[in-house]
């Protein structure tokens, strides 16, 4: 038994994917998450700066007491696991490796959609995983930039013109190759489901990167005898910048009301306030 929160982060909204279904699986867990919305996207940028931003999110998780972290992106799994798990001392847990063996299970005519970010697909990590469980698997591998800024600004919604359309651009091609399994790589991606969903057709079977990844930290904590033991948990939400939009959808998308647990923190200041013993979280 351990009654520490898990730690939760992503570059903005996207990690929420991973904290449903955490929530769903495991409702006595306390959950700590931190959505860098101040700095995303996140999938854009070079492999440096990811790792530099994904030290700084660790660090600001860890002037929490936790019993460990789960890296709710696709770009800081592909990019920075390693990293980060050699420097601390807590479990680190990504979504790569638990999505690609779900695709590379689920596929039935050996042809794996693969979505993410540019980050992403260039680390070839997914491929690599789906590979190792699967060498016969051709994987079709597309980068969609323009997803998660649209999924920031709440485009999710069926009947949205500018979403329906840059789905229908970008899994065009993955349609065309006649994948029968899709993995939505990046975290952001299952808030689009819908229109992902709407355009790929009911014989598409979609992998969420967030679902998935949330499921291995359950078989993990529940394998380390780790779990807490209450009958429901807490969740706070820390954000880079205003609290008002990621309030708005994180409640939609959770079906909850959030508004009451989200704040606004300069992680710098809280991580060098944490080293000075000085009191924190923005309270
Ligand atoms: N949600 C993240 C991912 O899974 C990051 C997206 C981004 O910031 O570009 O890749």
């Amino acid at each position: 038994m351990d009654q520490k929160p898990i730690g939760v982060f992503d570059s903005g909204l996207g990690g929420l994917t991973a904290v449903r279904e955490l929530k769903r699986l495991l409702p006595g867990e306390d959950i700590v998450y931190f959505g860098d919305t101040g700095r995303v996207p996140y999938g854009s940028r070079s492999k440096d700066t990811i790792i530099k931003y994904a030290q700084q999110d660790v660090a600001f998780l860890r002037t929490f007491d936790l019993k460990a972290i789960m890296i709710a992106c696709g770009t800081v799994s592909t990019t920075a696991l390693d990293l980060l798990s050699a420097e601390n001392p807590i479990p680190i847990l990504g979504v790569v490796e638990p999505a690609a063996v779900a695709a590379a299970g689920s596929t039935r005519n050996g042809k794996i959609g693969l979505i993410a970010t540019q980050a992403s697909i260039r680390s070839g990590a997914y491929e690599r995983y789906i590979a190792r469980e699967n060498p016969e698997a051709q994987v079709f591998a597309k980068a969609c930039p323009l997803f998660v800024p649209l999924v920031e600004n709440g485009r999710i919604h069926r009947g949205d013109v500018v979403i329906e359309t840059v789905v229908a651009e970008y899994l065009a091609p993955l349609k065309e190759a006649g994948v029968d399994t899709l993995v939505l790589g990046c975290t952001h991606y299952p808030l689009l489901g819908e229109v992902i969903g709407d355009f790929m057709g009911p014989d598409v079977a979609l992998i969420s990167a967030g679902g998935e990844g949330a499921r291995a930290v359950a078989r993990r904590l529940t394998e380390d005898d780790a779990l807490a033991q209450r009958d429901k948990g807490s969740a706070r939400y820390f954000v880079s910048d205003t609290v008002d939009d990621f309030a708005r959808l994180a409640t939609a998308f959770l079906q909850e009301e959030v508004a009451g647990q989200v704040q606004q923190v300069d992680i710098e200041k809280e991580i060098l306030n944490h080293r000075l013993g000085i009191r924190n979280h923005a309270v």
